[in-house]
């Protein structure tokens, strides 16, 4: 985050900073922002509040994660089972970062990623867009720029105006990632494997994760060149709590059966992060 006086007293009172600020564009009529009386106020006079939880609605509003699915998350994630991809995924993020630069997390949820990166990069400003009011409360309270949207829409923001851009289990929309990131930036896509918690499939009906989904995933993703690619596998032993949250957390809460374990159960959980740089 930035740290002059007069910023830090824009971030306290509507958790604004000035970087963000500057890449936001109006959703209507495309112009830049100003803040005014905890809004952001358009060059036309189109006007936003920033809500008092410090996130901002810019109205572009679609099923989100609900108040149950972010509160498992959270809970699931204070846990520290996740710390090692978090921590891949900021060294990756701040790799190149310029030292004041700009983060964008699309699909950002609590902002668990995108903090991390920001705590390795505590000069730098993290935005994050999200269509879930109850995780985008929590992110702003870490001190993200929180912008209610959606990511298939056109986003709110200038052309080349992001530094980094990640997007991690959340929904990808190339054209925007491209217009968005500046030219020779890094996109990094966090994505589940095949084999991700495949142990507790003796349990419980869990979503199938799709055939050669990294091959769909270079494909939809050309205008990107591939720069590394990373296995991320964590053993876990999971408490039947931890276990109900790490289910209940994400898109299989939607049609997963209650969960009955015995005890602990040891899990691996598989991820493979992908760091694409943008052409120039
Ligand atoms: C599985 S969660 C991942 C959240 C976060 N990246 C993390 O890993 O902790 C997916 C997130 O994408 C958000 N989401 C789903 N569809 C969206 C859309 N069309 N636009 C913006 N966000 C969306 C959900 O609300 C949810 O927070
Ligand atoms: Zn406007």
């Amino acid at each position: 985050m930035n740290s002059s006086g007069s910023d830090q007293k824009a971030q306290t009172a509507v958790n604004f900073p000035r970087v963000a600020l500057a890449a936001l564009r109006c959703p209507l009529c495309e112009t830049p922002f100003a803040l005014a009386d905890r809004a952001l106020r358009c060059t036309s006079g189109h006007s936003y509040d920033v809500a008092k939880q410090g996130y901002v609605n810019l109205v572009g509003t679609a099923p989100g994660d609900s108040k149950e699915m972010v509160a498992a998350r959270a809970e699931f994630l204070a846990s520290g089972h996740f710390s090692p991809l978090a921590s891949l995924v900021a060294s990756e993020a701040t790799r190149d970062l310029r030292r004041d630069g700009l983060v964008v997390d699309a699909g950002t949820g609590t902002g668990y990623y995108l903090s991390a990166v920001l705590s390795r990069a505590p000069a730098a400003t993290g935005l994050g867009m999200d269509t879930s009011v109850f995780a985008l409360r929590r992110a702003a309270r870490a001190g993200i720029a929180a912008v209610v949207w959606d990511l298939w829409k056109r986003w709110p923001l200038a052309t080349a105006s992001a530094d980094v851009l990640m997007t991690v289990f959340a929904p990808r929309n190339p054209a925007e990632s491209f217009r968005v990131l500046r030219p020779g930036g890094m996109f990094i896509v966090v994505t589940p494997s095949a084999s991700h918690l495949s142990e507790l499939r003796q349990y419980v009906d869990l979503l199938g994760i799709e055939e050669d989904k990294l091959g769909r995933l270079d494909s939809s993703l050309r205008d990107f060149i591939l720069a590394r690619r990373h296995d991320c596998e964590i053993e876990l032993t999971l408490s039947p709590e931890d276990a109900h949250r790490i289910i209940h957390m994400g898109p299989n809460a939607h049609h997963a059966r209650a969960l009955h374990l015995p005890g602990p159960v040891t899990v691996t959980a598989a991820f493979v992060v992908s760091v694409y740089r943008r052409a120039s």
